[in-house]
């Protein structure tokens, strides 16, 4: 083990819920104005692979202590959260993980969310059990899917993931989705310097014409395990610079206020890409996600060191009125913006890994 590497299991911590006091009616706003739209329930802090990012085998080896199942929400629980959520005017929910296809039965956790109504329901995942699962999400009310993959060569996929899952699973995993109807699919890529930059253009190439979406992200300091430096991260602007040189492109508006992606379209028409540009042109101003983490803690930033400890106030057996005004009061205190202030310093802080909260 290097000694760069931090016990993580320290920035588990949970905060107390701020104390009730008057709030202006309408929709609730943090400090900076920001409105709360995106939640994020990660619904299982493991994962089948290592990418070396995100989980690096020497932190997340055989004796890591993933969370008991005692201390995991149950599917019941998600439900009721993701309800209050609601009344408070969310409009999306991204499952995460982890990986949350290794979550047993997710599909009826899908439909309990889907129940909801109006909602977009979406997962975030690696795409590894997708060709098994899509048609039973599908049917179960998800909408669409996002399928991380670092390269389409197997060498270099295979060196990132580090269990030696080949690129053509994922790829299946992939159309299984597309026929199951969970589109658009988007496609997560995360460029890190010197690993995969010559991955690019054959990602780009391969999926432009499909009516799927690459987004290219920035690879970023989250948690305390990946050893970031600045040197690794590959700007946006030189990957769109790149692909524009090879297949013009033209700037698109967002789909909505706070997309984290900024996309790009082929200006002949063949499709579009985005790029995801955390570290070098930071898009806290419009962030308006929370995010709730295997355990039920609330997170009101992706680099967060503590979050907010909902499962007690649940099984403490607050009733939903005080957990929907517990949700207000935490986010009318929220003041985050880390990608805004991030310095090598913050960068060495113990924050929440992104396998336990999902990205
Ligand atoms: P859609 O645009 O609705 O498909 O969703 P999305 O962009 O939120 O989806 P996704 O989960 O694929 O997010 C893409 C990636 O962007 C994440 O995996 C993270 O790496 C990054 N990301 C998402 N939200 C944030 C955020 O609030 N802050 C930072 N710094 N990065 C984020
Ligand atoms: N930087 C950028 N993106 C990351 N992801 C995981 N770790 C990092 C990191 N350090 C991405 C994954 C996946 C999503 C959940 O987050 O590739 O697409
Ligand atoms: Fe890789 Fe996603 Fe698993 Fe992290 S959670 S190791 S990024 S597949
Ligand atoms: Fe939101 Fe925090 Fe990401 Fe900024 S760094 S966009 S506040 S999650």
């Amino acid at each position: 083990m290097t000694d760069r590497i931090i016990p993580i299991v320290d920035a588990r911590q949970s905060l107390p819920v701020p104390a009730p006091r008057p709030r202006p009616a309408g929709p609730v706003r943090d400090t900076l104005g920001r409105g709360l739209r995106d939640l994020r329930i990660s619904v299982t802090d493991r994962c089948n692979f290592r990418c070396t990012y995100c989980m690096p085998k020497e932190v997340f080896g055989p004796d890591y202590a993933f969370l008991p199942r005692s201390d995991v929400l149950s599917f019941e629980e998600i439900t009721r959260l993701a309800r209050v959520f609601k009344d408070h005017g969310i409009a999306k929910i991204r499952l995460t993980g982890g990986e949350p296809l290794l979550r047993r039965n997710l599909e009826r956790l899908v439909e309990m969310l889907a129940n909801l109504g109006g909602l977009d329901l979406t997962l975030t995942t690696n795409g590894s059990l997708l060709s098994r699962k899509a048609r039973a999400l599908a049917d179960a009310g998800l909408n669409r899917v996002t399928v991380s993959l670092d390269a389409l060569d197997d060498p270099t996929f295979k060196a990132m993931n580090d269990v030696d899952f080949p690129v053509e699973k994922v790829l299946e995993g992939i159309g299984a989705a597309a026929d199951a109807g969970l589109a658009p699919i988007k496609i997560n890529m995360v460029v890190k310097r010197g690993v995969n930059e010559h991955a690019v253009l054959p990602m780009a190439r391969h999926f432009r014409g499909t009516g799927h979406v690459v987004r290219f992200i920035e690879f970023m300091d989250v948690g305390a395990s990946n050893g970031w430096r600045m040197d690794d991260v590959v700007p946006s602007a030189d990957i769109v610079r790149m692909i524009d040189a090879e297949a013009p492109l033209a700037a698109a508006d967002p789909n909505h206020e706070g997309e984290v992606a900024e996309r790009w379209r082929y200006r002949d028409g063949s499709g579009e890409i985005g790029v995801i540009s955390s570290v070098t042109q930071a898009f806290c101003r419009s962030c308006n996600r929370a995010r709730i983490s295997t355990e039920g803690r609330l997170y009101t930033c992706l680099f967060a060191t503590a979050g907010y400890d909902l499962r007690a106030l649940m099984r403490g057996g607050a009733d939903d009125a005080a957990l929907g005004e517990a949700i207000a009061r935490i986010w009318s205190v929220r003041g985050d913006r880390y990608s805004e202030i991030r310095t090598a310093e913050t960068a060495k802080l113990r924050k929440i890994e992104m396998s336990y909260i999902g990205g």
